[in-house]
């Protein structure tokens, strides 16, 4: 009998978490103004917010937390933490930071000027903020596949190199600082950037002379469907692969708080000591003095820790098939979601979900709030509301997908929970007929407005 798929670890302590009735559940959406971030956790049964900074540390992370160097200067933490990302990316310079889009606004500081063009596949909100509130554009070169999400395609993150190309030949190239490849590309559905995509980047920008920066959050699912996924790499460890994906690039913005299993922290690697130099004087301002930069001692152990587990293949392959479990019980439901499962999500394909609600009322964050009221099951919306305005015409933008995001926190749920939320969608599903109208903003912030929004019903 072959033998079935079991997690490659065991539970030493637990967090209880409790249920609620569907009346107190109206009661707290409405008062939330229906925006689910607004929630208070204790109000939630199975959160599926994000899989950012709520991922379960491991005996040997708690460990190290016990031998933090809280100096001010040349903590042997930082050291540790230095050894551990020169090992698993091969950049020899970074920087400490206290969550990703810290070391964005670093980075960014150091490169973009009014004006640039930076284009990538599909970037993620905070990034494409970090970019316009500089007054530049992101240019989204994300191949046409992604946005299909019926189509089967292994690699739904990959950069169309066409697209690329028209940038980079339309444009001076001073004012094009970077490309950025974000793996996995979560905006597409937690999909995969290919090898062979990477490096096909990295040669057109070598060629005009233009950086790449990798936004890794989730370098290591990323590789891991590489290994699965594309020839020539599945006899190859999940390390060698990320070695070799970070050779194609210059730096990399990290949120450690997703693939290194942190509940907080981030950074910046570099290969180029001259950008390292600038960024490190922005990152005195921003962030703290370069060895710590925001980050304790005792967070930095932690997160070196966290940088080889979550580079293991038994952490990564028990993780993506617990998303994969979740995506089969809805698939099977005929729950139109994107396909092929995400490495940290599961993505519902909310406009074919809810197909009779026009585009001004959100649907996939009425499918969000739908889910919340079945079971107490917390979601995100990754669509209108996140897409935002227009910075110049302040018009919506009405992106291609319109995705309820299930993210799947690591090493934190059981597959019983991964069930029960199958359960609730698919109640949801069953009725889905009789939600004929969504919501309306009555309140929204002039950026990033999907976190603060305001909404009543339309
Ligand atoms: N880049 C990507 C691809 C991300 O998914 C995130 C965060 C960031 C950068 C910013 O990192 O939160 O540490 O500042 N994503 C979270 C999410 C918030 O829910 O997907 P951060």
């Amino acid at each position: 009998m072959e033998l079935p798929f079991a997690e490659s670890y065991k539970i030493k302590m637990v967090e209880p978490v409790r249920k609620s009735t569907r009346a107190e559940r109206e009661q707290w959406i409405k008062d939330a103004k229906y925006n689910l971030f607004n929630l208070k956790s204790n109000q939630v049964f199975v959160d599926l917010l994000t899989d950012s900074g709520t991922g379960a540390m491991s005996d040997r992370q708690w460990s190290e937390m016990m031998l933090g160097d809280e100096s001010y200067a040349g903590a042997s933490s930082y050291y540790k933490l230095k050894e551990a990302i020169n090992t698993i990316t091969g950049f020899p310079y970074f920087l400490p930071t206290h969550q990703g889009r810290a070391a964005e606004n670093v980075l960014f500081s150091a490169l973009i000027k009014p004006g640039d063009l930076i284009p990538g596949n599909a970037h993620f909100d905070t990034t494409k903020g970090h970019i316009e509130f500089r007054k530049a554009s992101a240019v989204d070169c994300t191949i046409d596949e992604a946005s299909i999400t019926t189509l089967d395609h292994p690699f739904k993150g990959n950069i169309d190199l066409k697209k690329l190309e028209k940038v980079l030949v339309g444009n001076p190239v001073e004012h094009i600082p970077m490309i950025i490849i974000t793996v996995t590309c979560n905006t597409s559905g937690g999909q995969p950037v290919s090898m062979a995509n990477i490096k096909a980047v990295s040669d057109m920008a070598r060629n005009y002379g233009v950086k790449v920066i990798f936004d890794a959050a989730r370098f290591a699912e990323n590789a891991y469907f590489i290994q699965q996924r594309e020839a020539g790499y599945e006899r190859k460890s999940i390390r060698e692969i990320v070695l070799e994906m970070f050779s194609y690039g210059d730096g990399m913005t990290m949120s450690s708080k997703k693939d290194a299993i942190v509940n907080m922290g981030g950074f910046i690697a570099l290969r180029d000591q001259e950008l390292f130099r600038e960024a490190s004087t922005f990152n005195i301002m921003f962030e703290g003095f370069i060895t710590y930069g925001g980050m304790s001692g005792r967070d930095m152990n932690a997160l070196a820790q966290g940088l080889y587990e979550g580079t293991e293949f038994d952490t990564l392959d028990t993780r993506i098939k617990q998303v994969a479990y979740l995506g089969k019980l809805l698939h099977e439901a005929d729950i139109p979601l994107q396909l092929p499962y995400g490495g940290h999500a599961i993505f519902v394909d909310a406009k074919r979900f809810l197909p009779q609600l026009p585009k001004e009322q959100f649907a996939a964050q009425t499918l969000a709030v739908e889910l919340y009221i079945e079971a107490g099951v917390r979601a995100v919306e990754i669509g209108t509301l996140l897409a935002d305005r227009d910075p110049v015409t302040r018009e919506n933008r009405y992106p291609e997908l319109e995705l309820l995001r299930l993210a799947i926190p690591r090493r934190t749920y059981t597959n019983n929970h991964m069930a029960y939320v199958a359960a609730a969608l698919i109640n949801v599903w069953k009725r889905r007929e009789k939600i004929t109208s969504g919501y309306k903003i009555i309140y929204e912030a002039p950026i990033m407005r999907h976190f603060t929004v305001e909404l009543e019903k339309a």
